[in-house]
């Protein structure tokens, strides 16, 4: 039945001479182009417009496919069932007037299915491969069900952990983020992305979105324009690059210009700049919003700023739909602008290989949570966990361990420990680490467990006694606690970062029992904890590792795997030193590190007694852990840094080799990072930015030299005349296994 259907749809489009179905993947593009046009040239203004319109499902399946029969629909999104995808999709290439097929958009995040760790979790990893084998698995999964396009990655530079989207974003870096959102992209786009495996991925939000005010959501951003082009733009360019389909605009305004009605970031840097021609979706109803913003007085003005601007699909507001057409007549949007567009959209279309295939099989066997999935989603767990602290080689756990207590709120957590964003995810296939302990280790070492409190939230102190009871008995503590799924993500700020309800209650109170405690946390953003972490033997952090959580985290425990997670972002130690990231300038009196803070200070000092550093005399500046933190079960050296040359020019080559020793018992991997300073700018330049990284197998007692490839030319940034050069002068350079440690050397560019 299904391949009739497959039969007829080609049938159809074959006698519309489209030549579609003669499109090979891979086809030259003036072939697709001339398909693209043949199809504008048989489209009323109305087609046109559906083609602009993405609907989220709305009222009764029947007055949906009227609509999409009449061609007012151009895409859906949040319809995950293949079958009443395969009938809506019949509807479009049988039954409506030009038989050009849906594009059908889901939010598939970090897995469809089973899940991989969040995307700041997978970030942790460092590890490009991974994440393009995770987002590969994703799309396998999701394009299974009828879905043809990811509105991930999620690559806004997110610095501030009371955003709850930090979640989903991969870090403070612009470097790792652009390095890790093409990875994304790869696997999400597969080698063509006409195989029906493919889903479409849509790099978000375009842009500057992560510098919310005050971290709280969809506020006011405030980034000039270097620090855009320097900062927040290069994970979009080379998303562009890399041939990701589509973009999405951010609900933010920047500096009083709302993302969704900025031409100049849609139309001169992406377009022109970056001659992206995929196309530009809005965020939800964000063309509508800019009326709330102030930016636009009614749906009228909105749509002609929209469209103006470049936004080619609206997603949900049906602003479109209702002005475009007044618009035209009234001269205030051209008909150029509108093909423009829709030409965009079918163009993507095409390369997704709609026209040859727009139905999803439903007679194959079922992919979801397939082994090697579910395999691939407990290494990248494994990959995502950062070892915080380790106090006496506590972990990894040893066979002495008869007893173990297992206390906190996320131990047995099969929702939360998803994290953010799973809305195919199911919860029933979730390891918990409790499960998992009981299951692996249960027949050799006791487990008891009393979480003390029911969930992260609870305030409750009631179940305490019975955990610090259970810590009495025991040889060691695993405490797991953190934050439930529902505190980060989107609208999910947060003003205050320590452990939620009764959590650091429950460790200091099982912490007085004098039975060590290894604290293991899930959470969706760095949390403030500093107290915690006092008091516990270990740390072990893991931003919400997904489906395979458990047995990831079991491993890790006893020693079958080694951590090797470097934190894709500051960890402040207290939410007042928010902003704090590792790439600042450095300020005309920067902090030496070894200011008076609060208690040192004498009553009655002098006001000039402490000295002018810009710093927290309650705080000082020194984060809790810096970025590209991590600790390992054995210790690596750093030696024997040089660079190929002290003197370097723009067009060079610079190569940088450093020995690296595993200097411990464990066979293990080191991060290592190389990171460079702009000593002297015609502008002022962060004190250190991440240029290149890699991940390094070593077995005990090992060395290996490494070796990095920096072209010269990727130390440019965006001027005092706003042009991208790189400057001559005098550079600091960085290898090291964070990015407040390393080996240091200079060189000369001239
Ligand atoms: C709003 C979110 O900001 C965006 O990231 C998401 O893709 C859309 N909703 C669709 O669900």
């Amino acid at each position: 039945m299904y391949m009739e259907k497959v039969r007829l749809g080609f049938a159809c489009v074959l006698t519309c001479c489209f030549m579609a179905c003669t499109q090979s993947p891979g086809s030259t593009d003036k072939k697709l182009e001339t398909n693209v046009e043949n199809l504008l040239a048989q489209m009323t203004l109305e087609e046109k417009i559906g083609q602009m319109n993405q609907i989220s499902p709305w009222g009764e399946p029947t007055q949906i496919a009227e609509s999409v029969r009449k061609g007012e629909v151009g895409s859906i999104l949040n319809v995950v069932d293949p079958v009443a995808l395969n009938a809506l999709q019949q509807v479009a290439v049988e039954e409506s007037r030009l038989k050009i097929p849906l594009i059908i958009g889901r939010d598939v995040i970090h897995g469809f299915k089973t899940i991989f760790p969040i995307p700041l979790g997978q970030a942790a990893s460092f590890n490009p491969q991974l994440v393009e084998d995770g987002a590969r698995i994703a799309a396998i999964e999701a394009s299974s069900m009828g879905v043809h396009w990811t509105f991930a990655p999620m690559i806004d530079i997110a610095r501030d952990p009371r955003w709850g989207r930090i979640a989903e974003s991969l870090g403070e870096d612009s470097y790792l983020t652009s390095v890790l959102g093409t990875a994304m992209i790869r696997g999400f786009q597969g080698k063509d992305l006409s195989d029906p495996t493919s889903i479409a991925a849509c790099p978000k939000h375009f842009v500057g979105y992560g510098a919310a005010e005050g971290g709280r959501d969809y506020a006011s951003t405030f980034i000039p324009e270097r620090v855009l082009r320097n900062v927040y733009l290069p994970p979009f360019e080379a998303s562009a690059k890399e041939g990701a389909a589509t973009f999405m605009t951010s609900f933010n305004d920047n500096d009083g210009v709302p993302s969704t009605g900025n031409r100049f970031i849609l139309e001169q840097v992406l377009r022109k700049e970056w001659g992206f021609d995929g196309f530009v979706v809005s965020d939800w109803a964000s063309v509508a919003e800019m009326i709330s913003h102030g930016f636009c007085k009614d749906g009228k003005e909105a749509a002609e700023k929209a469209v103006n601007a470049g936004v080619d699909m609206e997603m949900v507001s049906g602003l479109y739909v209702n002005h475009i057409k007044e618009l035209l007549n009234e001269g205030k949007v051209k008909m150029e602008t509108i093909d423009n567009a829709v030409r965009n959209i079918l163009r993507i279309k095409f390369r997704l290989g709609l026209f040859d295939h727009p139905y999803v099989d439903t007679n194959v066997p079922s992919v979801l949570y397939a082994r090697e999935h579910l395999q691939k989603a407990k290494e990248a767990a494994i990959e995502s966990a950062i070892l915080l602290k380790n106090e006496n080689g506590i972990l990894p756990l040893t066979d002495k361990i008869r007893t173990i207590a297992v206390i906190g709120p996320m131990a047995d957590a099969p929702h939360d420990q998803l994290g953010t964003w799973v809305f195919d995810g199911d919860k029933n296939y979730t390891r918990t680490p409790l499960k998992t302990l009981q299951e692996e280790y249960g027949d050799r070492i006791r487990i008891l467990y009393a979480p003390g409190t029911a969930y992260t939230r609870d305030k409750q102190t009631s179940g305490i006694p019975a955990a610090v009871a259970i810590a009495r008995q025991a040889d060691i503590v695993l405490a797991f606690v953190g934050e439930e799924a529902i505190l980060s993500g989107e609208a999910h700020s947060l003003a205050n970062l320590n452990l939620q309800g009764a959590q650091s209650e429950l460790i200091a109170s099982v912490a007085r029992t004098g039975t060590p405690v290894v604290t293991v946390v899930m959470a969706g953003r760095p949390l403030t904890i500093e107290q915690d972490a006092a008091v516990s033997q270990a740390v072990l952090y893991n931003f919400h590792p997904g489906t395979m959580g458990g047995p990831a985290i079991a491993d890790l425990l006893f020693g079958k795997a080694v951590p090797s997670g470097k934190l894709p972002v500051t960890f402040p130690r207290t939410v007042g030193q928010i902003p704090v990231y590792y790439s600042h300038n450095n300020t005309g009196r920067p902090y030496q590190g070894n200011e008076t803070l609060l208690d040192g200070i004498e009553p009655e000092a002098g006001q000039t007694s402490l000295g002018n550093t810009s710093f927290y005399l309650d705080a000082g500046n020194y984060p809790l852990y810096p970025f590209g933190y991590g600790l390992s079960y054995t210790t690596f050296e750093y030696g024997n840094l040089s660079v190929s040359s002290d003197r370097m020019k723009p067009s060079d080559e610079l190569t940088v080799t450093i020995e690296v020793t595993n200097t411990g018992k464990y066979d293990a991997t080191e991060v290592a990072q190389l990171y460079v300073q702009d000593c002297f700018g015609s502008v002022t330049r962060p004190v250190k930015e991440l240029k290149r990284f890699t991940r390094i197998p070593l077995k005990a007692g090992e060395k290996k030299v490494v070796t990095f490839t920096l072209p010269v030319e990727e130390l440019a940034f965006y001027n005092i005349d706003m042009k991208k050069m790189v400057e001559p002068g005098d550079f600091n350079l960085w290898v090291g296994p964070n990015s407040r440690e390393g080996l240091q050397t200079s060189f000369v560019v001239e």
